[in-house]
């Protein structure tokens, strides 16, 4: 009952403006969040690519409501695309990125967050790595899906992510389960409408199994986004089933959340990415995790009580 609320709080700025000066946030955030610099998140990523694992970088950000802060997001990935070249990390780093924090919402909104996201991109390309397309609200999907089709013409290896809730998504499974293509799936994280997305987290689970056997039995490289035991039990069962070798798909999990699991994977031999997001516009991420899960929000509201 509470995760639809505090998915509205996410988006909610006199709430962002009281959580994020609360003094007792900060330890609760640092559980999530890999710091607000460049530099705290690239300590990060060496703690964890020395332990076998992979990451993929978000600078937090999203919802911008005008063109210089879109522009003030392309330079931030940009400034991380170069820090990965100088640190020979392209093979193991890749970058995730919000199309909302390019300017997606804006008028004429499609346009400028193509053009914003193109330079880092083929930066990415230059630094030897890549980039992933998170996937927001449902309004965003196709506009989203149209700026991938365009940058993977150039770029074949950009990814996208789908979401498992929206009664679509088995469709565009299909349509990117090509050579070539990069889908991470999740089950999805956004307050959606009956009316295009499954509200039950059976129904939701169901339709991730449904998704992720197009995905493996296709021919594009498939992420799996979850930290579900029973997804990843699936997923190296269809793996075996349809001859997927470790290394012809990875498994993925967010900064802070089922860490013995994902060292565990790692150790297995699996290819385990990790999702690091850094910055300081962390309250929509931070709300949304603990969306997720109410025991977070117990973690929460401990450290206000123990104050
Ligand atoms: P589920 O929520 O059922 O959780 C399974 C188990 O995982 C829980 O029982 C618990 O043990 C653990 N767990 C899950 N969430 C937790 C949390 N917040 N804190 C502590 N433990 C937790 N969504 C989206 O809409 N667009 C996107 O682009 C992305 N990108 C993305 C990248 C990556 C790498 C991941 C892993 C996830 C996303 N998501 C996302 C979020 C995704 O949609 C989903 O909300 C979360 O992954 C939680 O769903 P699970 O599949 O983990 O299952």
């Amino acid at each position: 009952m509470l995760g639809p609320v505090l998915l509205a709080a996410a988006r909610s700025d006199g709430l962002r403006r009281v959580v994020a000066s609360a003094p007792v946030t900060r330890p609760v955030v640092d559980r999530f969040v890999a710091g607000e610099t460049l530099d705290s998140a690239l300590t990060a990523v060496r703690s964890l690519t020395d332990r076998r694992l992979e990451v993929t970088l978000d600078h937090l950000g999203e919802d911008v409501t005008d063109a210089s802060e879109a522009l003030r997001a392309r330079d931030a990935y940009l400034a991380l695309a170069e820090a990965l070249a100088a640190e020979g990390l392209g093979e193991r780093a890749e970058m995730s990125v919000k199309l909302s924090a390019f300017g997606q919402a804006l008028p004429g909104g499609h346009e400028i967050a193509h053009n914003n996201v193109l330079p880092v991109v083929e930066a990415a390309a230059a630094a030897g790595t890549t980039v992933t397309l998170d996937m927001e609200d449902h309004t965003t999907v196709d506009s989203t899906l149209a700026v991938l089709a365009d940058l993977r013409a150039t770029y074949p290896q950009t990814g996208a992510v789908l979401q498992s809730y929206l009664y679509r998504t088995e469709d565009d499974c299909a349509a990117l389960a090509v050579a070539g293509s990069r889908v991470r799936l999740v089950k999805g994280a956004y307050r959606e409408p009956a009316e295009v997305a499954y509200q039950d987290k059976h129904q939701v689970d169901r339709a991730y199994v449904r998704c992720l056997k197009i995905l493996m039995a296709g021919d594009g490289y498939p992420m799996i986004g979850s930290h579900d035991p029973r997804l990843v039990a699936i997923t190296e069962a269809l793996a075996a089933r349809f001859g997927r070798k470790p290394g012809e798909y990875e498994f993925q999990m967010l900064y802070g959340i089922r860490e013995a699991e994902q060292h565990r994977l790692a150790e297995a031999g699996h290819r385990m990415r990790v999702y690091v997001p850094y910055g300081t516009d962390w309250y929509g991420y931070f709300m949304r995790r603990l969306a997720e899960r109410p025991a977070n929000l117990a973690f929460f509201a401990r450290s206000l009580v123990s104050r």
